[in-house]
């Protein structure tokens, strides 16, 4: 049992220096899998060390991969290559973490072993169906709760089918778990996307020496092909830092009267950036220094400066797979902002590790915040000051609710208190002590608060 870690963040005066974000979650993920598949050893740097990653490289080692985390901050992989995992003789529990859960399905349902996937109480409620179906396509055999939902088992299969999925909803774990099934199949497995979600899992199979492509369909949407029973190379992999991770510090510092910040070595892939496209809009002042490409990824150094209150914006809706999970952080950028900042096409925001749409308005209504929650919208009508803060926020086990309302707590009126901020240590181990050594005073709530309702 996780202890339980409630934190209250107060009105931060400027928050300046140089903050070193840690790596990539989504490229984490995917770099110790991969080095599953591979035969070679795969040396992975800048890995992000967050319990959702942990949790992949437990289940990895169940699956016969050999994991070390050198002293030198390298982390090794030993894999069995691809057709040879072993079947775990325990559970895989992978915590918090959808998009572990979801690839290594993907991963297992081209083996022909069998496994059960177990969870926390938030993965524990989000949809699986979503890989089931075309899993299930493919050959593999699932047996989860109702709706398909952990504890779920899956029993793959040595001879599973190439398909060509046409996939209901924008989401790369989606595309990634069908894609990792099809790298053993016989033929050429294809996933349809009607919105580009983010491509780590085509970039990083490339790096591992698998051929990948990537077509504009004449209907205008995109097709991600990979022919099975090609060999991963087991390679070098460096990782960025995590720009959904840098966006609490960005947003942080763009709320804060005289901020400046520097943050080295973000990734700055284009179908991960959409909230810096949109913070640039709203006129926040933000530059991309010594942009180039590493390990078949974009990074840049960036410079972050306080530049007076936003202003308020439509967000395009086609915008959205490129920021996923950033809305809860541009919900309080919006919340300072001046004007009206309008996110449409938010469905996705209701399965994610919480409710996001829903612990977003409950949260920033009773900071104060004047907003309208639709069933896929969130509209928010700032002032142009910062809200009222003042109250306790119940975060469900949510780590980007948690880092957003103690973000807003650093503009806030009086403190924004969180009930529980160890979830954080999924994607951000550190951000509290990183957030405080900028200039943030974000610390154990007072025992004579003023009554907190939750
Ligand atoms: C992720 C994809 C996104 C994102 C998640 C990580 C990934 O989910 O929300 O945090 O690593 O593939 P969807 O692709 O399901 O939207």
């Amino acid at each position: 049992m996780k202890q339980i870690q409630p934190l209250s963040s107060a009105k931060a005066g400027a928050l300046t220096g140089t903050i070193r974000v840690p790596g990539d979650k989504s490229m984490s993920h995917r770099a110790l899998m991969f080095g599953l598949l591979a035969k070679e050893e795969t040396i992975i740097s800048g890995m992000l060390e967050g319990e959702d990653v942990l949790d992949t490289a437990t289940a990895v080692r169940l699956l016969g991969g050999t994991v070390k985390a050198g002293d030198d901050g390298l982390w090794r992989v030993f894999g069995t290559g691809l057709g040879q995992i072993h079947e775990p003789d325990s559970l895989l529990d992978m915590g918090n973490s959808g998009t572990a859960a979801r690839l290594l399905m993907g991963l297992i349902a081209g083996h022909p072993v069998s496994a059960t996937f177990i969870g926390d109480a938030s993965l524990t409620k989000r949809p699986m169906k979503r890989v089931i179906d075309p899993l299930t396509q493919m050959g593999a055999q699932v047996l989860g709760r109702k709706g398909g939902r952990l504890p779920l088992t899956i029993q793959g299969t040595g001879a599973v089918k190439p398909v060509t999925y046409e996939s209901p909803v924008a989401s790369a774990q989606v595309k990634s778990a069908i894609l990792l099934a099809g790298l053993a199949a016989n033929g050429t497995t294809t996933v349809i996307e009607s919105a580009p979600t983010r491509d780590h899992t085509e970039n990083m199979l490339r790096h591992f020496g698998v051929n990948v492509t990537t077509e504009r369909t004449e209907d205008d949407r995109w097709a991600v092909s990979v022919q099975g029973g090609q060999m991963l190379r087991g390679c070098a992999v460096d990782i960025p830092a995590d720009p959904s991770s840098a966006a609490f510090p960005v947003v942080a510092a763009l709320l804060c009267e005289g901020s400046a910040l520097r943050l080295p070595r973000i990734g700055i892939n284009p179908r991960r950036t959409g909230l810096y496209d949109t913070l640039l809009e709203m006129g926040a002042d933000i530059a991309f220094e010594n942009k180039r490409t590493e390990a078949g990824e974009d990074v840049a150094d960036l410079r972050v400066t306080y530049n007076g209150p936003l202003s308020g914006i439509d967000v395009p809706p086609e915008r959205v797979p490129s920021m996923i999970d950033e809305f809860p952080v541009l919900a309080v950028a919006a919340s300072c902002a001046s004007g009206t900042t309008k996110m449409t096409g938010l469905a996705e925001l209701r399965v994610k590790e919480s409710d996001r749409l829903a612990k977003m308005a409950q949260g920033l209504a009773a900071c104060g915040v004047n907003l309208e929650e639709g069933e896929d919208s969130l509209i928010i009508h700032g002032t142009g000051k910062p809200p009222a803060g003042g109250t306790l926020i119940d975060t469900a086990l949510d780590h980007r609710i948690a880092m957003s309302f103690l973000v807003l707590g650093c503009a806030a009126n009086d403190p924004v208190e969180i009930d529980d901020a160890a979830p954080i240590n999924t994607s951000f181990p550190g951000f509290v002590d990183l957030m405080n050594e900028l200039g943030a005073a974000i610390g154990a709530p007072d025992q004579d608060r003023p009554s907190l309702a939750l």
